[in-house]
């Protein structure tokens, strides 16, 4: 991609015509409305009813941000403050109750007319299939665990294609695969909740599996749009030069990374990766042709995540005892001089790693066309910048934005086929266990006065970077 002749004399950083400017969000996170209108339970509304205690304040997924309802005004909001496209999820258990078998009517004119607002509008949908909200039917079976669930899941994809592609031509399989395997197989933070490695390996095979499948129905129904796959391609740096942890940060790429970016672009495993699975035994189980069809099934196009790298030391303690090849991941990185930190979360800023991840895929990805499907900061205890006219005055996110955007445009200038930048998220929305504990969105939502929307001074920012495209 080329940088548009400079016309203007004052940006600094202007990017391409036609950029993506906009944000993300997901179904569970947002819509709330979670047990009417024929909606099926999914592992969020499950594991809330079993463990409130497990999310913070014991707020659950049942109300969210209200988009179910709010969705006409969310919209015109997007708009106001510049976007030309937004990512959505659609509820599997919202579409299909049981996981599968007889498509829920409501879901369909609710995600119709959600579709049809957006492109009166002007902001150019983008749709993800899954985004970590397996539908209980399907988890009682094992979800990932279960073969069966990719079977599911391809009919679930076909009948989203079938039904809303018509004005949908950006598509996407899965958000953040590996999250799923991390929180529900490894490390506890999701529901199942087991801590199992060959369960985690082989809800990581099915995942992939199923995004190959869904790529290839896609095709075969020629649908006329793209597909793609979001990705957290969290940068691996080793935190010092000593060999163990320079091996270290490779192994945890490997899992981390390139576990789901090689097959879904390149169509094949890291070879690191399968000989590290193969030596210890932890092969999943795979049937004959699902290699080809991981292989003839790559993406058009790769959504990229990104907040922080990850700081790779080799490992002191059996935090996995079933997978002591693991190595330790760090994220609190206070210790290490010249770190920045987000000081109002705790994660580290480390602006130039947005520009890594671009560079390699440029090179090492055959430059696949892209764009950042999510980048923001999370802020706790936001209410205390709002100032007496009632905006947030959050300064420190436009700083966090424009600094990334800075890498974003530099790496444009050396030749990235990145497309697009999506902050996540648009309104504040509730984050998993965390619920409403770090606020991320443009605008902010007061959920004592029934979700009132009010945007914050980024939003009011973006809408500048947005409209002259570029600052
Ligand atoms: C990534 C996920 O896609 C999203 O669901 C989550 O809320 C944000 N990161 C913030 O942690």
């Amino acid at each position: 991609m080329k940088l548009k002749e400079e016309t203007t004399e004052k940006l600094q950083y202007h990017f391409p015509e036609g950029f993506w400017w906009g944000s993300s969000a997901s179904a569970t996170q947002t819509e709330g409305a979670a047990d009417i209108d024929g909606k099926g339970k999914n592992i969020w509304d499950h594991w809330y009813e079993i463990e409130p205690n497990r999310f913070f304040n014991a707020v659950g997924p049942q109300d969210t941000s209200q988009f179910y309802y709010k969705y006409k005004e969310d919209i015109k909001l997007m708009k106001e403050i510049g976007h030309n496209s937004f990512r959505l999820s659609i509820s599997w258990s919202r579409m299909f109750p049981k996981g599968k078998g007889e498509v829920n009517k409501k879901a369909v004119d609710f995600y119709n007319s959600v579709i049809d607002e957006m492109v009166e509008t002007g902001i150019e949908p983008f749709v993800n299939l899954y985004h970590f909200d397996m539908p209980m039917a399907l988890q009682d079976i094992g979800g990932w665990e279960n073969r069966d669930t990719v079977d599911a899941f391809e009919g679930y994809a076909a009948t989203c294609f079938q039904l809303f592609g018509d004005r949908v031509a950006k598509w996407f399989t899965h958000n953040e695969p590996i999250v799923p395997v991390e929180g529900g197989y490894l490390y506890n933070f999701h529901y199942p909740n087991i801590v199992d490695f060959k369960k985690a390996v082989q809800v990581g095979y099915h995942t992939i599996l199923s995004s190959a499948k869904a790529i290839k129905k896609y095709r075969d129904m020629n649908m006329d749009g793209k597909i793609g796959i979001i990705l957290n391609l969290t940068p691996s740096y080793p935190r010092s030069q000593n060999p163990a942890d320079l091996k270290a940060s490779k192994i945890a790429d490997a899992f981390f990374n390139r576990s789901f970016l090689d097959p879904s672009v390149k169509g094949e495993f890291p070879s690191d990766l399968v000989a590290i699975l193969k030596t210890e035994g932890f092969m999943p189980a795979m049937a004959a042709g699902d290699l080809d069809i991981i292989q003839q099934n790559t993406v058009d196009l790769l959504g990229i995540n990104y907040y922080q790298p990850r700081r790779v030391k080799a490992k002191e303690h059996a935090r996995n005892p079933d997978a002591p090849f693991l190595p330790e991941l760090y994220f609190d990185h206070y210790e290490m001089p010249g770190r920045k930190m987000n000081v109002h979360r705790g994660w580290e800023i480390y602006e130039k790693g947005i520009y890594d991840i671009l560079m390699n895929v440029k090179e090492n990805y055959g430059n696949i066309e892209c764009f950042i499907s999510e980048n923001g900061m999370g802020v706790e205890g936001e209410e205390r910048f709002r100032d007496e006219n009632g905006m947030i005055q959050d300064d420190y996110r436009i700083e966090f934005i424009s600094e990334h955007l800075k890498w974003v445009h530099k790496a444009i200038s050396e030749g990235s086929n990145v497309w697009g930048y999506h902050l996540w998220t648009f309104m504040d929305n509730w984050s998993w266990s965390n619920a409403y504990k770090n606020r991320y969105g443009f605008v902010s939502v007061n959920l004592e006065k029934d979700a009132e929307r009010t945007v914050k001074k980024s939003g009011h920012w973006f809408k500048k970077v947005a409209n002259m495209n570029g600052f």
